[in-house]
């Protein structure tokens, strides 16, 4: 599949797989990308996961048209780009391989192979000459490993930017690219908004006409929108206006109350109400909801002098991608010994830049007139 005329997509797509990275659900599969450069030298931009060597070497074949490979370049060692690299050694004994010293560190730790004299390693800010075309090395550590970086191709000013703005989804399946592509950012990379920022920098100064991926479609079109998104996402900002409300229910009063909330929220003007019952969403899904929107209700029940395991689940989700920057309600329910608040406020005692509610919402058991009091309080405050 030509990218341009010198530029071939190789890449497969996954519907095998289950959970993608051992947890993400990809109802629509996972794409694989990988591209090959055509010059007076050939370069293989990063291999596929290993289940899929023999398809994606048969493209490679297909796009080389009996020219063999001079370099691959391994931008990422993350076993679902890396694990065709062996496949590749062994079909292509000249080619050598071009990446970051760090990912020749991970080759050996993966495959328990050093490549001896068929290594390039790569410099932040070197190039490889391939003819007309330049790549431009520019590393990325912790987007979304430590040894990944990124290639600007000068000629046709194309960004091979390894995971960054890549999305779940096989390429076979229409979907809409921001759902898939937050999802997979705040699961993935959440963590890293820092070094995101410091990449995205030095990466909107370049001149870019194409986004080559390492998952998801190739972008070519309104690129601000895209870097825009990753922008707001990696600063933590706010996406859209709106309350998430996440909550777990035992026996269906927790779920009365916020469904009550969330129809104050909407009688007051609030267009935008989502609610996330945790023990049967996907938790994926809820993730990013809470770091898309400006506000958040946790809402749960006390169990064993702490909160239901899927809150304790979620909440730790939030705090170890560095949640910040927004608006929290807190409603708990307990039929004795209420600790539910509490202890979903000390959960999030060091994220920045928190900004509590006034009003924590207590119900005992089920909704009596005074927590209907405090759940139209709270509703009063959100909607300000
Ligand atoms: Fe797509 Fe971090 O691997």
């Amino acid at each position: 599949m030509r990218i341009t005329g010198s530029v071939r997509y190789i890449g497969v797509n996954d519907h095998q797989t289950d959970l993608f990275e051992g947890q993400y659900q990809v109802p629509n599969g996972m794409a694989y990308n990988s591209y090959v450069i055509l010059d007076e030298k050939t370069a293989v931009m990063d291999t596929v996961d290993e289940r899929f060597a023999e398809e994606w070497l048969a493209h490679l074949e297909a796009e080389l048209s009996g020219r063999k490979p001079d370099y691959l370049v391994v931008q990422h060692m993350e076993p679902d780009h890396a694990g065709s690299i062996p496949a590749f050694l062994e079909k292509y004994p000249d080619a050598k391989v071009v990446a970051t010293p760090k990912a020749f560190e991970f080759m050996k730790q993966f495959f328990g192979i050093d490549l001896g004299e068929r290594k390039e390693p790569a410099a932040n800010g070197g190039t490889l000459e391939l003819g007309a075309h330049t790549l431009n090395f520019l590393f990325a550590p912790m987007v979304h490993w430590p040894e990944v970086m990124f290639s600007y191709e000068t000629s046709e000013k194309i960004l091979f930017s390894a995971d960054a703005f890549g999305k779940f989804g096989a390429l076979d399946v229409e979907e809409d690219w921001a759902c898939e592509a937050r999802r997979y950012y705040i699961g993935i990379v959440g963590k890293y908004g820092m070094q995101v920022q410091t990449v995205l920098k030095k990466a909107v100064g370049l001149d870019i006409q194409t986004i080559c991926p390492l998952h998801g479609p190739v972008l070519t079109e309104n690129l601000e929108y895209y870097i825009n998104l990753y922008d707001i996402w990696s600063s933590y900002r706010v996406e859209t206006e709106g309350v998430v409300i996440a909550y777990t229910s035992v026996y269906g009063n927790t779920k009365k109350a916020v469904e009550k909330l969330a129809e104050l929220l909407r009688e007051k003007g609030v267009e935008k109400v989502v609610l996330q019952d945790l023990a049967r969403t996907d938790m994926a899904e809820a993730v990013e909801d809470a770091f898309r929107y400006g506000k958040l209700v946790l809402a749960t029940t006390t169990y064993n002098g702490d909160v239901f395991p899927f809150m304790k689940e979620f909440i730790h989700h939030l705090t170890e991608r560095g949640y910040q920057k927004r608006t929290v309600g807190l409603i708990e329910n307990g039929t004795w010994a209420s600790t539910a608040a509490k202890v979903m406020r000390d959960m999030l005692q060091n994220s920045k830049e928190l900004q509590f509610t006034e009003t924590t919402v207590t119900i005992k058991s089920a909704l009596n007139e005074e927590s209907e009091v405090q759940l139209n309080a709270l509703a009063e405050e959100l909607a300000k």
